[in-house]
Formats: C-alpha cells, structure tokens, sequence
C-alpha cells in the first residue's frame, strides 16, 4: 500500500516531523557543524520547544547530533565501527590500528551467582574472580567490561591483571588457556550514573551491551562477560558466510 504524504504526516506524530527535518539538515552539513538553537527552531517550524526538545533528545541518543554544554549542539562525527570476532580487546585494537589501554576498576572474590555458576559451570557459591575494567581505544573510554572466571581455574589471576593489561594473554601467558569459540549476545540497555560517569555520557543514554560466553578447545567454559558500549558511539561489524 502507498501512503499518500499529507496522509503520512497526518499519522505521524509532530515531534516526528521536526526529527525528518532535522535529519534532512543534517545530511547537508560536514560533521562538527553547528545545528540552529531550540529557540530558533520553534520559530522556523511553528511548533512548541518541548516538540523540538524531543526530536533533538532522539538524534542525540542515536548519535547523529551530540550536545556540548554551555555551547550547543552539534552534527556528531560517525560512528566507529568495530569487529565482532573471536579476539581480545588488546588485539583487536592493535589490529584495526589503534592502541588500546585499560583501567582496573575491581579485582575482587565473590560466590557464583546462580547465573555465573551456570555459565561457569561451577556449583552456586563458589568462589570467583569479578574483574571490572574500563577500556580504552585512543585513550578514549570505549567500554565497562565486567568478566567472571573460575577462582580455582585461574588462581592469582588479580595479581597478572594488575600487571598485565590484557586478560587473554595472561590467561595464555600463565595458565595455558585460549578461548577458541564463543557465544556472544548485544541487546540494548540504559546508562547507569555508574556506566555514564565511566563513558562520559548521560544516565539513561542507550548504551549496547555485549555479553560473550567463552569456551577453550575442549569445550570448558573459561569467561562470561559482559560490555557496556556507548550505543550512540559504536557500530559492531560481522561478515556472514553461508553454512
Ligand atoms: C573483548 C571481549 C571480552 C574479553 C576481552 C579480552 O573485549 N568482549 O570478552 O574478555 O576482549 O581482551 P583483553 O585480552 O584485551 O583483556
């Protein structure tokens, strides 16, 4: 069925219709410009400043425009896009010609939750490592990552990581281990203040959250994790082949 215009704009809500226009200014305009202010906008468009709040809040979350405090807002640069395969952080960084680093944010003990027990498979409450670690990619903060491996697999493995910045290669390095295959889940979520402090954003941004449940050779399970990327910064790239 073809939907007339007049038709189109009379289903669509008119928030909708600042958003089109806006999308439309900016696919003309180089990255880094400059957009009209609110005010100017409720003028040029007839509308109420919460109708064009509202279409600039969306493009914001998609990352099309980005807002500077005090200053304005802007057309955002594109986003980055980034490899999904069965590589380390550190790796796939160097590879793609960039330099990665790492914060540890927390190398602690815990019992396995019924969750990372069954990932793990280990028994509810036994012992494991959480390691939290922020991630950077041109010393700009990428992504919070919260891994949880085997205490009794991976013994002193805090002690490495505060050495060593990559995880995979401390397990190879010290334990003999390399994760080979892995399944690997995205699905949206909402910033925390936590997660928006760490990646200089807003709470309730819509962030991607990646969680990979990783295997070595003969199939034991070594590391459930889960990524917290800024979904308004980051594209994940994957090639499809046929069976
Ligand atoms: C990626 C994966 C994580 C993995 C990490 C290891 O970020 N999503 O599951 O733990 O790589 O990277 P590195 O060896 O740099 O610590």
């Amino acid at each position: 069925m073809v939907v007339a215009p007049d038709e189109r704009s009379a289903r669509e809500p008119k928030y909708y219709v600042v958003k089109r226009h806006l999308l439309e200014l900016i696919g003309t305009l180089p990255p880094g410009s400059l957009v009209p202010t609110e005010r100017l906008l409720t003028t040029q468009l007839a509308t109420s400043r919460t109708t064009v709040r509202q279409a600039l809040s969306e493009l914001v979350g998609e990352g099309r425009l980005v807002r500077r405090q005090g200053s304005g807002t802007y057309v955002a640069e594109p986003k980055v896009s980034w490899p999904l395969e069965m590589t380390s952080f550190t790796e796939q960084a160097s590879a793609s010609g960039h330099s990665a680093s790492t914060e540890l944010l927390d190398a602690s003990r815990e019992k396995a939750s019924d969750e990372v027990a069954l990932r793990l498979g280990l028994k509810v409450g036994a012992a494991v490592h959480r390691i939290e670690r922020l991630r950077l990619v041109d010393e700009t903060p990428m992504a919070v990552e919260t891994s949880h491996l085997s205490a009794l697999a991976f013994p002193g493995l805090a002690k490495h990581l505060r050495q060593s910045e990559s995880l995979y290669q401390v397990l190879r390095n010290q334990y003999g281990v390399v994760p080979v295959t892995a399944e690997e889940t995205i699905e949206t979520a909402a910033a925390s203040p936590r997660e928006a402090e760490l990646l200089h954003t807003d709470t309730g941004s819509p962030m991607l959250v990646l969680s990979r449940h990783s295997f070595a050779s003969d199939g034991t399970p070594v590391e459930w994790v889960q990524s917290w990327y800024r979904g308004d910064r980051y594209r994940f790239v994957t090639r499809l082949t046929t069976r």
